[in-house]
């Protein structure tokens, strides 16, 4: 597989916030395909994060897609504040939302790229109907809500099913993984099939620096299994 279908996503939620703009400044210097931004409320995850005013302090030092990962109970209210503050993708759950279809039909109108996102204990099965409605598959490889866990091996069945799901549709939509990803368990998806790949605290959070992980974990990924092609 060639570098440039590997996707990295390295997600603010571990990076310095004193220092945010230095740090996505320097992603992005390092190749970085999009920065990842996870908005939790409380209420759908057990945690808080981040709102609209950081995607438009981000919107003005960066010109990578700022995707949003809406962890939120009501998704659809937010949706227009988050676009003026210049997200460019969502991801929004399928957990949760009783009007997924108009959830996803709701970011395509409003102009934005949009991917369902599924948790650890949702099966592939669920991506069926809404499949050729999306832009991107997200599989949870963690429970969603905090950052710096174990990435959870049970769901690489499921990433290597979604893929086949995608592949049978034979159009373009991306296949995303997110929470403990690092250069351990990156490859692993990889096989599976992924090709975007979000980092947190194995790109903001590693001692080597951003520039540093980000090169190990991209070299990692592409050497890994260079028979596995998407
Ligand atoms: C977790 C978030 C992730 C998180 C990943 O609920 O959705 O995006 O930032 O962090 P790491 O890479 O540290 O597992
Ligand atoms: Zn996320």
């Amino acid at each position: 597989m060639e570098s440039d279908s590997v996707k990295l996503a390295p997600s603010i939620l571990a990076a310095d916030f004193a220092r945010l703009g230095e740090q996505v400044a320097e992603a992005e210097k390092a190749g970085a395909n999009r920065i990842h931004v996870d908005i939790m409320d409380g209420h759908f995850v057990p945690n808080l994060s981040m709102g609209a005013p950081i995607v438009q302090s981000l919107r003005r030092v960066t010109r990578l897609p700022l995707e949003t990962h809406m962890m939120i109970s009501d998704p659809d209210f937010f949706l227009e504040e988050f676009v003026q503050a210049g997200s460019d993708s969502f991801l929004v759950h399928w957990e949760g939302n009783n009007n997924l279809h108009r959830t996803i039909w709701k970011v395509k109108e409003l102009g934005r790229k949009v991917g369902v996102v599924i948790n650890p204990a949702t099966p592939a099965s669920v991506l069926e109907e809404i499949l050729p409605d999306v832009d991107l598959v997200m599989v949870m490889t963690v429970d969603p809500g905090f950052g710096h866990q174990h990435f959870l091996r049970s769901t690489l069945p499921k990433i290597k099913r979604v893929r086949e799901m995608i592949d049978s549709l034979h159009r373009r939509c991306e296949l995303e993984v997110d929470g403990g990803v690092d250069q351990e368990t990156a490859p692993l998806a990889y096989a599976a099939g992924a090709d975007v790949f979000v980092a947190g605290s194995s790109i903001f959070g590693d001692i080597a620096g951003v520039t540093a992980s980000m090169n190990q974990l991209r070299t990692t990924i592409v050497r890994s299994n260079p028979t596995v092609l998407t």
